[in-house]
């Protein structure tokens, strides 16, 4: 059952929303089943990511994640989107007008983070995929996003899947940490250019989720702190004060509320949905 009737009709677009098992997915999800129309955008998942992080051609794609939305009685397309392509981009926008005729919502969810060494070990190539992703990417999308917004003249809501990392420093994640600290500066300035259009923009800041993204974390984190895995998430759990890890579907309600006429009044934040491990 919707929680939010007014979504019903709006159309949203979400990038990197092709991994069944991951965040953007689950968004995606959220919103389809609150009656928004969805466009369900990402590489193709044959791409170096998928492969590092072990995807599955068959579901993580866009065609699978939004195949999955229409069989289940929402509404959603999907087009092939590289956030790290102007272009690409461009057309994935002008593919919501083309179809829907508008764009209500954008979430920024496409990320990388599997490519952590220490800072001395960072390549200036590796440095620049993972900035060029999480938060050029996030620019692209944004500028091409809000200009179809204020041309349709009926407000917006911008969401940006920050992280943790956008908030505290961790260890082998210098261009990882910078991205989403980064994302959050994108934020606040969305909020103030947009303001007067009736855009609110916010971030959402996860902790751990054991996406494909988050195991694979889990494994070179584990392994450079020299625990087990076991003894690795024991200790992560002890350090939420709710006990547990995140799950998509969190950020998925949070980012639902964040586009309802709910949160009308929010924007410019950083919200922690983390189970209190982070706090400012
Ligand atoms: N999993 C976590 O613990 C966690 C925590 C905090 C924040 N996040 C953030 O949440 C977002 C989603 O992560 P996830 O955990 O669901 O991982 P995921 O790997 O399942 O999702 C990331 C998606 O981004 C896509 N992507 C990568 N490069 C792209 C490009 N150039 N163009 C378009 N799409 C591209 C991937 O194909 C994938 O579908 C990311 O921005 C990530 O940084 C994740």
């Amino acid at each position: 059952m919707a929680s939010y009737p007014e979504l019903a009709g709006r159309v949203a677009l979400v990038t990197g929303a092709g991994r069944d098992a991951g965040i953007g997915a689950a968004i995606a999800r959220r919103l389809a089943a609150e009656g928004c129309r969805v466009v369900v955008t990402d590489i193709a998942a044959s791409d170096a990511n998928a492969a590092a992080e072990g995807g599955s051609a068959d579901i993580d794609s866009a065609d699978g994640v939004a195949r999955a939305i229409v069989d289940g009685g929402g509404a959603a397309t999907s087009v092939h989107c590289d956030v790290l392509d102007e272009a690409s981009v461009q057309a994935a926008v002008g593919h919501a007008k083309a179809e829907y005729g508008r764009l209500d919502i954008l979430v920024n969810n496409a990320g990388v983070g599997f490519l952590m060494s220490p800072i001395a070990e960072t390549s200036a190539e590796d440095w620049d995929r993972v900035l060029g992703v999480n938060l050029r990417g996030a620019f692209l999308a944004t500028k091409h996003a809000a200009k179809l917004m204020i041309e349709g003249g009926q407000g917006g809501r911008i969401v940006n899947i920050a992280s943790q990392a956008a908030k505290s420093g961790f260890p082998y994640a210098a261009a990882y940490c910078s991205s989403k600290h980064g994302m959050v500066g994108l934020t606040r300035v969305s909020a103030i250019e947009f303001g007067s259009h009736g855009i609110t923009a916010n971030a959402i800041c996860p902790n751990h989720i054991t996406t494909g993204l988050g195991a694979w974390q889990n494994s070179f984190f584990s392994d450079a702190l020299g625990m087990t895995m076991d003894e690795y998430m024991d200790s992560m759990r002890s350090r939420i004060p709710l006990g547990r890890p995140g799950l998509t579907e969190d950020i998925a309600k949070t980012c639902a509320f964040l586009c309802s006429d709910e949160a009308v009044y929010v924007t410019g934040e950083a919200i922690n949905v983390s189970g209190g491990e982070e706090m400012h």
